[in-house]
């Protein structure tokens, strides 16, 4: 079923920390989301260290820095990974990227506005770290999607993240999808641990959206670039993603 009378739904894919499956995720759910019908655009909003394009091994001609700086339009910049399935690649080793200008900001928010009304999904893919187009990505979409481990390290960066966007910037509900458990437990534990230490912000929502296993498929899958929803539909991890995307409307 396609939506297309609806207004698309935004997604910002966040954590605070790298290495935990931000893109992994990313890249998965929205194809497991193209296999239900839907259309979704997969914006890589990582312009420092951009690789979305890498796990779906892509040959990226034009990015989002092309687009800001150069006047390249953005159905040039657009690759069609699959029929329902377009990017819009990041940029690579262009450290000035990591943040952009106020200005560079609204035209970018413009333009994903335009390009979403083809889209029932947009996606966005951020970088590590609480910079401000980290901040700028998670402000724009209608809805986050945190993605931390169990390690402490993660559940730290997650929770500086949610501490600043709740305090500075009024956001209040947070989808938690926890990444690499080994054991239901695992997830569950993480998720009252962050509910624990973010208790004394007033107001803050955390829905326990998911937790996806530790799996050898997705390394695997990343070594041949291939999606693991597509490279081993039947591991752990990919049927963990399909019951996602089933839930997809449950996201707060
Ligand atoms: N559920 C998982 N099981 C096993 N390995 C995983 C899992 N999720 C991610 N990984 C591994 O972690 C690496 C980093 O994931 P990535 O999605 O690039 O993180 P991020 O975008 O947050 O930096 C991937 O290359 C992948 O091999
Ligand atoms: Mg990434």
């Amino acid at each position: 079923m396609s939506l297309s009378n609806k207004k698309p739904r935004t997604f910002c894919v966040t954590s605070g920390k790298g290495g935990v499956g931000k893109t992994s995720f990313t890249v998965n759910f929205a194809i497991a989301l193209t296999k239900k019908n839907y259309r979704v655009l997969v914006v890589d909003g990582d312009m420092g260290l951009a690789n979305v394009d890498v796990l779906l091994r892509l040959s990226v001609k034009n990015n989002i820095r092309d687009i800001l700086e150069a006047g390249t339009s953005p159905r040039q910049a657009l690759i069609f990974a699959r029929p329902k399935l377009a990017v819009l690649p990041g940029g690579s080793g262009i450290p000035e990227m990591v943040s952009l200008g106020g200005e560079q900001q609204e035209r970018l928010g413009g333009l994903i506005n335009k390009m979403a009304e083809e889209f029932d999904f947009v996606i966005i893919d951020t970088a590590a770290g609480i910079g401000a187009s980290v901040l700028w990505y998670n402000l724009f979409c209608d809805h986050n999607i945190f993605v931390l481990s169990p390690d402490p390290t993660s559940m730290t960066d997650a929770y500086a993240l949610i501490k600043l966007l709740s305090k500075d910037h009024g956001v209040h509900r947070f989808n938690l999808v926890i990444n690499s458990v080994r054991g239901t437990k695992d997830g569950v534990n993480t998720v009252n641990t962050i509910k624990r230490v973010t208790q004394r912000f007033l107001d803050l929502d955390l829905f326990h959206f998911g937790s996806i296993p530790e799996d050898k498929a997705v390394r695997r899958a990343v070594l041949n670039q291939v999606p693991f929803v597509e490279q081993a539909p039947g591991s752990k991890a990919a049927r963990t993603i399909f019951s996602l995307v089933e839930r997809v409307d449950q996201l707060i």
